[in-house]
């Protein structure tokens, strides 16, 4: 038996309408005299009423809940981002419904259309790699929302929404530029640049910090990498074919991927290689050294995006905000100086 208070129970006790008990819960504008409003919510209080929510949303027409949907639950990054949007959601009294599209453009649109029919208020959106070979059919779809959206982290820079985002290839550059700095010419790079737009940026961020050091970028220096530790293990194989000094590496689960492979060939970072990754996800990973990375600091990104989506829902209204955020180099224990007499044998 459902003993669940009732607005019907309320009203009967106020001697008052059921509508005017939902609206005063709802805090919906209403002609109910202020005595009438404090009787209601005290005798709600004293019931211990807690307001349906799916009954509440047919009142209010909002469902206090978004949505986010991120390519890759299993990284560090996207977790540590989908935690601080939860906690800043559930500090306003939304519930975030997070969702995982394993970096496939057709889930991206499956759950903008599963997340938009559960009536979420507000949608996050960091979009697959994949979105990037084939993305007009989904940002026909999102185009076409009628609520609030935004894309945060990777985001399709002409398409007219809320966007922020880090500035990948300045990362980049401050990754290489740190090896350049230590004596390394004979540099490599593992990263998608043919779709994801992020890791494009940040092969171009190591493509000027080369350039500005007259360093010959050979093609095998270029390794494809898809972010995904599996992609960063086989291009530890093409890796040691080179004859590269040091590795700049798009992201820290690649990097993982690439230290296993380095330990079954009895590789050591920085002894053999030296090595600086991208996201800093990696403190507390038994990396023996800590590895030097690239901080896209998690909780700037999550607080501005929260920011701009609450901006939204409570009726701002106007042009679309982009906010570029800049990323930082935290220094550890895989870079070394590259000794004269080795560069003197190049
Ligand atoms: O590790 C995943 C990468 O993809 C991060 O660097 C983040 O920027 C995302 O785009």
């Amino acid at each position: 038996m459902d003993n669940k208070v009732t607005l019907r129970d309320i009203a009967r006790e106020a001697h008052l309408s059921v509508s005017a008990v939902s609206l005063v819960l709802n805090n919906q504008p209403c002609r109910i005299s202020p005595e009438n409003k404090i009787r209601i919510r005290n005798i709600a209080k004293a019931r211990n009423y807690s307001a349906n929510q799916v009954a509440r949303s047919l009142v209010t027409k909002k469902t206090h809940t978004l949505g986010l949907i991120l390519p890759d639950i299993e990284n560090m990054f996207f977790s540590s981002l989908a935690k601080n949007l939860e906690e800043n959601c559930r500090r306003a009294g939304y519930v975030l419904i997070i969702t995982n599209s394993n970096d496939s453009c057709k889930n991206d649109s499956e759950l903008v259309r599963m997340l938009t029919a559960r009536g979420v208020d507000g949608l996050f959106l960091i979009v697959s790699n994949e979105s990037y070979r084939t993305g007009t059919k989904l940002l026909d779809e999102i185009r076409s929302l009628p609520i609030p959206y935004m894309m945060l982290d990777r985001v399709f820079p002409e398409f007219p929404c809320d966007q922020v985002l880090f500035d990948n290839e300045a990362g980049a550059y401050k990754a290489v530029r740190h090896l350049l700095e230590n004596g390394h010419r004979k540099i490599a790079c593992i990263g998608d640049s043919e779709y994801s737009d992020n890791c494009r940026r940040r092969v171009n961020g190591y493509l000027k910090a080369m350039e500005e050091y007259d360093c010959e970028v050979r093609p095998e220096y270029i390794i494809k990498g898809d972010f995904h530790i599996q992609s960063g293990y086989c291009a530890g194989e093409k890796f040691l074919k080179t004859d590269a000094t040091a590795v700049f590496v798009c992201n820290d689960m690649m990097s993982l991927g690439l230290l296993k492979r380095f330990r079954e060939e009895g590789v050591r970072v920085p002894r053999d290689y030296s090595l600086v990754s991208y996201d800093n996800t990696l403190t507390f990973f038994l990396t023996d050294p800590e590895i030097t990375s690239v901080e896209q600091n998690i909780s700037k990104l999550g607080n501005c995006a929260f920011s701009l989506m609450l901006d939204r829902l409570n009726g701002k209204t106007g042009d679309p905000v982009r906010h570029v955020l800049m990323p930082e180099l935290i220094r550890k224990g895989s870079v070394s100086r590259l000794q004269s007499e080795v560069r003197k044998a190049e």
